[in-house]
């Protein structure tokens, strides 16, 4: 069953006219919502159908699905391995930007229900992601006030800083990196150069290839909004000196660990960072 409903051409052709996008985008969630979730086999468990990472309930596509997860949680343990820590020492876990719980559904095999918290900016994904698999829901980061004392051994983004401007990426880095315990482990994932140059992949037909690499050699830095979407949302890549520099200045209490080029999906690379 697809869950994607318009195929690529035709869904392109309605988001030139963002308006009319929208309204079909807001009725597409809305009936997903009303859908609620139901069990997928392949998955062992409930899938939303709003879930926008399980486009299509295919064998090929729900193989892909779970092997993403799986492959994130071993990326997951090789960075605690990088950062001198193990599951075993993992208290509190904190995933932002959960969708409806792909990663989730794939670490409780590896952390305890109690040691997870999850949070979106997509309400309904982390509140599914926090009922179906037990897991707690917490406010989203940048919402989270100056009394949030609650700490994490291990905080992970994966496809987040991929989609937002450098402000909201430097703010959330300063926010999350002040939510790590001494020791705490950060794992994000961001679009590198050499994603850049195969950005094609992306299938984006508004992204002009030649000055997003213009961009990236002179700052190091590109972000463009879905042009069918209001919000600040898009794809964004960041070459790994940049990376390094910004989270430099907006968490400087974060050491540097490790950075693995195109190591998900060969398209995402990989930062592990630990808070000194
Ligand atoms: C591409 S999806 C990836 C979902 C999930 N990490 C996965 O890989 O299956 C990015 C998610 O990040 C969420 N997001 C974006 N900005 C966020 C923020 N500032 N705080 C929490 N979630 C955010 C989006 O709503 C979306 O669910």
């Amino acid at each position: 069953m697809k869950t994607k409903l318009l195929p690529t051409n035709v869904l392109n052709a309605v988001k030139r006219t963002r308006m009319v996008y929208q309204v079909g985008r807001k009725a597409r969630f809305a009936f997903g919502s009303y859908m609620g979730a139901r069990y997928v086999p392949a998955l062992d468990s409930r899938a939303h159908y709003n879930d926008f990472m399980l486009s299509s309930t295919s064998a090929d596509h729900l193989r892909s699905y779970r092997q993403g997860a799986v492959d994130f949680v071993g990326i997951l343990e090789r960075s605690l391995q990088e950062a001198g820590r193990d599951w075993q020492g993992i208290e509190a876990c904190l995933e932002v930007g959960c969708g409806y719980g792909r990663i989730v559904r794939e670490l409780r095999h590896k952390l305890p229900a109690q040691a997870m918290s999850v949070c979106d900016v997509i309400d309904e994904g982390a509140r599914f992601t926090a009922a179906e698999f037990g897991v707690r829901r917490v406010p989203v980061v940048d919402a989270m006030g100056e009394e949030y004392d609650e700490t994490f051994d291990l905080i992970y983004l994966l496809s987040v800083y991929t989609h937002l401007p450098r402000l909201m990426i430097e703010d959330n880095l300063a926010r999350v990196s002040k939510l790590l315990k001494p020791e705490g482990v950060l794992v994000f994932s961001t679009h590198g150069k050499q994603s850049a140059e195969k950005a094609e992949i992306y299938e984006q037909y508004w992204l002009d290839k030649e000055k997003l690499n213009a961009e990236l050699d002179r700052t190091g830095f590109f972000y463009e909004r879905y042009p069918y979407y209001y919000a600040e949302y898009g794809l964004t890549w960041i070459v790994a000196d940049e990376v390094k520099k910004l989270v430099a200045a907006a968490a400087p209490g974060l050491e540097f660990i490790a950075h693995h080029a195109l190591a998900l999906d060969g398209h995402q690379d990989v930062f592990v960072y630990r808070r000194a």
